[in-house]
Parts: C-alpha cells; sequence; structure tokens
C-alpha cells in the first residue's frame, strides 16, 4: 500500500481492537473512539483521505497487516523485538507498563507477578499482559479476545485478576468502581503504529507526522482529552 494507492483508494484502513480504552473503545453511540483513533484521523486527514476502521481480534492484527489487509495497527501495541521481526513499528508514542486489577472486595492483593502463583488470571490473548503471566510458572492464565470478557470473568469470581496495560486499568477501574488496580509491574514499553514489513513510505509518512502532531500541540491536547 503505497501512499498513492491510498489516496487513490480514498481511504485509510486501520485495524484495532476496541475493548482497551482509552485508547480505542466502543462509546454509548457505538461509535469506536479513543486516542488512537483520533491520531488515526489526523494521519487520514493529512492523506486528505477518510478513515475506515476494521475491528479484529488483538491476535489478528498482524496477520491482517501482512496479508494487506489494513494498511496500520493503531491499537496501543507495544513495540517488541518479536513483533519488530515481522512488521516496522514507528517511533514509540506512549509509554506503558503492566498492571493487576482484582475485585475491590476480595482479601487478594497481590503486589507483583509472583503474587499470582496458584491463581487464575485472565489477559488478553497475545498481548504483552499474556506474556508477562505466561513467563511464571504455576499461574493458571485464561486468554480472551475482550478485556470486556476477562473483566466480566473478574466480577463472576471466575478469575482472581486481570492482567492488562496500566491505562487501560485505570479506565476500567474508573468505570467498574467494585475493581481496584493492586500494583503496577514496571515493564517499561513503549507503543508503536506497525505497518507492513518494507513500507518504507507509510512508515516515514506516520513518523513525520507523529513529529508534527507532536511540534504543533496536537498531540498534548489528546493526552489531555483523553488522559486526566
Ligand atoms: N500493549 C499490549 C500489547 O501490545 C496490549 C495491547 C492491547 N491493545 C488492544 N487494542 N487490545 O500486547
Amino acid at each position: 500500500q503505497s501512499l498513492n494507492t491510498i489516496k487513490k483508494r480514498g481511504k485509510l484502513i486501520i485495524g484495532t481492537e476496541p475493548t482497551f480504552p482509552p485508547f480505542e473503545f466502543v462509546d454509548e453511540k457505538n461509535q469506536i473512539v479513543g486516542f488512537d483513533i483520533d491520531i488515526a484521523n489526523e494521519l487520514a486527514k493529512r492523506l486528505g483521505v477518510k478513515l475506515e476502521i476494521v475491528s479484529l481480534p488483538f491476535d489478528s492484527l498482524i496477520p491482517a497487516l501482512q496479508q494487506g489487509k489494513i494498511d496500520l495497527i493503531i491499537a496501543g501495541m507495544t513495540i517488541t523485538e518479536e513483533r519488530a521481526k515481522v512488521v516496522d513499528f514507528s517511533k514509540p508514542y506512549f509509554e506503558a507498563n503492566q498492571a493487576l486489577v482484582v475485585r475491590g472486595d476480595s482479601k487478594f492483593q497481590p503486589k507483583k507477578i509472583e503474587d499470582l502463583v496458584g491463581k487464575k488470571v485472565a489477559v488478553q490473548l497475545g498481548t504483552t499482559g499474556d506474556l508477562v503471566v505466561s513467563e511464571v510458572k504455576g499461574i493458571e492464565v485464561v486468554r480472551f479476545q475482550k478485556f470486556t470478557d476477562a473483566f466480566l470473568e473478574l466480577q463472576n469470581g471466575r478469575v482472581d485478576a486481570v492482567v492488562l496495560d496500566e491505562a487501560p486499568a485505570k479506565a476500567y477501574v474508573k468505570k467498574f468502581p467494585k475493581f481496584i488496580l493492586s500494583a503496577v509491574i514496571d515493564t517499561g514499553e513503549t507503543y508503536g503504529i506497525a505497518v507492513k514489513k518494507g513500507n518504507r513510505e507509510l512508515l516515514n509518512f506516520v513518523n513525520q507526522t507523529l513529529d508534527i502532531l507532536k511540534s504543533t500541540g496536537v498531540y498534548n491536547r489528546l493526552l489531555q482529552k483523553w488522559f486526566e
């Protein structure tokens, strides 16, 4: 997908998984909105095309990009060595850590990943949270495609904790006061926008636009809009 193909087509097609507030989530009007979506809109606007959002399970995003079904992944996706072998990432646009969320009425208040040993822990399939808990022996990992389902299981008492990125963890805790954030695990992650491997032209455009959004204050305005 060269820039010209995208322009001729008249739309930029991004892939995301929208149970990840405030980066991407479905609002009361059933629209996918969020920080990432606003960035995607800025990219489309600067290309002079419309934005089309394709909603997919998180672990299907990279295959969809490789198959050319989407132009970009914007999904709070952590830049990892493994992923960077198969896609190209933009410069980092956000810093993140993992967080542990539990029910507020339970005595269980894990402070580190090892405290989850012997417990049932929900994660989103294929995320860095999945990796972090899967590395530790003795944790029973339950994998979901949607964080909304992971939190339903936490609410019902079928799992003891959910592990996910800190900002979305805070957003869920804010929305559902029966949950609490019991710890933040310093994983030092950064998010990047992914393009198909070798798509230099699109990657340069994304990086340049991120620079412009930062230097013109748009990026900060979006931070204020979605994180307070
Ligand atoms: N940052 C984590 C990762 O890259 C989780 C991202 C989940 N994003 C989403 N839109 N569901 O694995």
